[in-house]
């Protein structure tokens, strides 16, 4: 199946003008596209499918779980597919059925294990109070951070331990967050504050068939071996910011193929 990534457009100050790429079966919106939400108009009556995990910016100044229900309602008029901790399946042109499993997959800070956690949530308290957003009613701190993430974590593992069953023949993980160190932004390598940006799911990786992801401001595809002799790859399509050259080099009509 054909598919075009986008993510981190962050329409609510980014002037961008989404295309169809030609060629592509579906969109996969993986997250930070407008704080707002206004801009995902834009993606109203799109030729093909389109699938939105959110990222941490979707939920600016919201309650994680109020917005998530108001996200639902407006994605659902607007004909758009929202994957939060959830799955769909799509069948391409050749009948191949495809299984899209979504979740913005928070930071647990543990990227760099136990022992660097602390210091991975103290470097993360920066990005919860830009965020100042709340769940159940208190600040949507570090903890609370990490306690989502590790829902996230949970849905992953049994969504790749699900058999197929015949219901589809290839597995496509996308989250907002990375899935692994190797998705660091060069610009800040391995800092504490990584782990707000990547999680160690390295292990899931080669349970999927192909791992989409965003929230990095850079673009990525590189391949993780599997036990079969064949690889995962992840790939990063994000636009980011384009007074600070994050947008160089993003090829937007690009397509993948799983
Ligand atoms: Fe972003
Ligand atoms: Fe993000």
């Amino acid at each position: 199946m054909k598919l075009q990534l986008l993510s981190d457009l962050h329409l609510e100050s980014e002037t961008f003008e989404p295309e169809p790429a030609p060629g592509a079966e579906v969109l996969v919106l993986a997250g930070d596209i407008d704080s707002t939400w206004q801009g995902l108009t834009r993606f109203a009556g799109w030729p093909v499918p389109v699938l939105l995990v959110p990222g941490n910016h979707e939920f600016d100044g919201r309650d994680i779980h109020q917005g998530l229900a108001q996200l639902s309602t407006l994605t659902q008029g607007l004909g758009i597919r929202l994957l939060y901790r959830d799955s769909c399946v799509l069948t391409d042109a050749q009948g191949v059925a495809v299984r899209w499993v979504g979740a913005t997959r928070w930071s647990d800070f543990d990227l760099f294990g136990v022992a660097g956690r602390a210091r991975a949530m103290r470097a993360g308290r920066y990005f919860a109070d830009v965020m100042r957003a709340e769940r159940h009613g208190r600040p949507f701190d570090a903890e609370a951070v990490r306690e989502e993430g590790l829902q996230c974590r949970a849905y992953l593992e049994q969504a790749l331990r699900e058999p197929a069953d015949g219901r589809w023949q290839r597995t496509v993980v996308i989250t907002h967050f990375a899935p692994s160190l190797l998705s660091a932004d060069p610009r800040y390598g391995a800092a504490p504050g990584t782990a707000s940006f990547c999680s160690a799911d390295d292990d899931l990786i080669p349970q999927a068939d192909l791992w989409l992801h965003g929230h990095l401001h850079c673009r990525h595809h590189y391949r993780v071996p599997r036990s079969d002799g064949s690889a995962t790859p992840v790939v990063c399509q994000a636009r980011g910011l384009a007074h600070k050259g994050e947008d160089l080099g993003l090829e937007p009509l690009r397509v993948w193929e799983v």
